[in-house]
């Protein structure tokens, strides 16, 4: 089978290509097993892509890499042509960059994915497999969403996924295509480009610096281990039905407060390192997924607990410091310049 991955040299896509080549030290043992012949990343390499979380498997001669932009349709038909399945992950993912200015988001998260359906549908793709989020329900104030709650959208970022996910679904039943699309709650782990919370709160403590905490610190998010987000995709992709929406979630909520506390422990610092910031604009309060239909149809269940899970990742950017510190030089000096 090949297997298409777009977005591939990002945080999520990365381990999804690392786990479908079987990178040393990765623990493949309990993933489904999809077997590749071919692997195929196509990856723009904006800011948050990266070819050192491909560097574990760049010796697999399964791997083959493309730059290149999910907007650019000559291209994605080139590269589409030829593989059995699409995993698509290529997208704009950061909220606050989405207020702060909403075209990428808009371009690459629905353009993008529409000019790879296109693709897909020509080439008769035999799976697309449309990587979402939890964000295109809103905010919950109790309870959890199930696939079948209605999207409400409240950032551009969400609104763009939100777009992307009823494209994805309006090509199964326009033209038959063989879509599933998965909708996960918050992803941490190694990897992750040092904007996003948890990546940012734990360099800037590695650093001797502050963290901001946006508002009063109550918002409340559910928080899943990238390998179990990418286990639950795997399986997914083997075994979800045509035309169905999956929750991948981890079960760990939290309020952004609580994150805090568990990461001040973990790297040794106090209180005083955290400095309150106005809250984000829009700002969801709370995101809970049902993950009773992944779990009884397809077996799946989280098996990262969230204490260990973020004592390792501590762990990981403590020991990986050459990963991230050209990352922030670089975004630093950008918003500088
Ligand atoms: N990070 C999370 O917690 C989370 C949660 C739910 C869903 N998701 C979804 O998972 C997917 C991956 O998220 P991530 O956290 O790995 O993001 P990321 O920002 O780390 O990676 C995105 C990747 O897409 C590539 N890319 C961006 N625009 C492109 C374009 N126009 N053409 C080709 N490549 C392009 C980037 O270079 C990068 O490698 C996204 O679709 C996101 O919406 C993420």
């Amino acid at each position: 089978m090949r297997i298409l991955v777009t977005g591939g040299a990002g945080f999520i896509g990365s381990e999804y290509v690392r786990m479908l080549l079987g990178a040393p030290g990765g623990s493949a043992a309990d993933v489904p097993a999809l077997d590749p012949t071919g692997v195929t990343v196509l990856d723009a390499l904006t800011y948050s892509g990266n070819m050192a979380n491909l560097a574990p498997v760049a010796d697999d001669p399964r791997l083959r890499f493309v730059r290149g932009d999910i907007r650019d349709a000559a291209l994605v038909d080139e590269v589409v042509a030829g593989h059995d399945v699409i995993v698509h992950f290529a997208a704009e993912s950061h909220v606050d960059r989405s207020i702060a200015g909403a075209a990428p988001f808009v371009t690459t998260n629905v353009v993008g994915t529409q000019t790879l359906l296109d693709a897909a549908l020509r080439h008769g793709t035999s799976r697309f497999v449309h990587v979402s989020t939890d964000e295109v329900y809103g905010s919950i104030e109790t309870g959890s969403w199930t696939e079948s709650w209605p999207l409400s959208p409240n950032s551009p970022y969400s609104a763009s996924k939100a777009a992307s996910d009823l494209l994805v679904l309006a090509y199964h039943r326009t033209h038959g295509l063989d879509v599933v699309v998965t909708r996960c709650s918050n992803n941490y782990g190694p990897y992750q480009f040092p904007e996003k919370v948890i990546p940012l709160f734990v360099t800037n403590l590695l650093d001797g610096g502050t963290v901001p905490l946006y508002g009063d610190g109550g918002n409340v998010r559910d928080w899943l281990h990238v390998h179990d987000h990418c286990r639950g995709i795997a399986l997914v992709q083997q075994k979800g039905r045509a035309g169905e929406v999956y929750n991948i979630g981890g079960g760990t909520e939290l309020t952004n407060k609580e994150l805090t506390g568990r990461l001040l422990e973990a790297c040794g610092a106090g209180w005083d390192r955290v400095v309150p910031v106005a809250d984000r604009k829009g700002h969801d309060r709370r995101y809970s997924l049902d993950i009773t239909k992944i779990s009884q149809e397809l077996g799946y269940a989280p098996s990262v607990d969230l204490e260990q899970g973020l004592a390792e990742t501590v762990r990981w950017y403590r020991e990986n410091r050459a990963w991230w510190e050209p990352l922030k030089t670089a975004s630093a000096a950008q918003a500088g310049a």
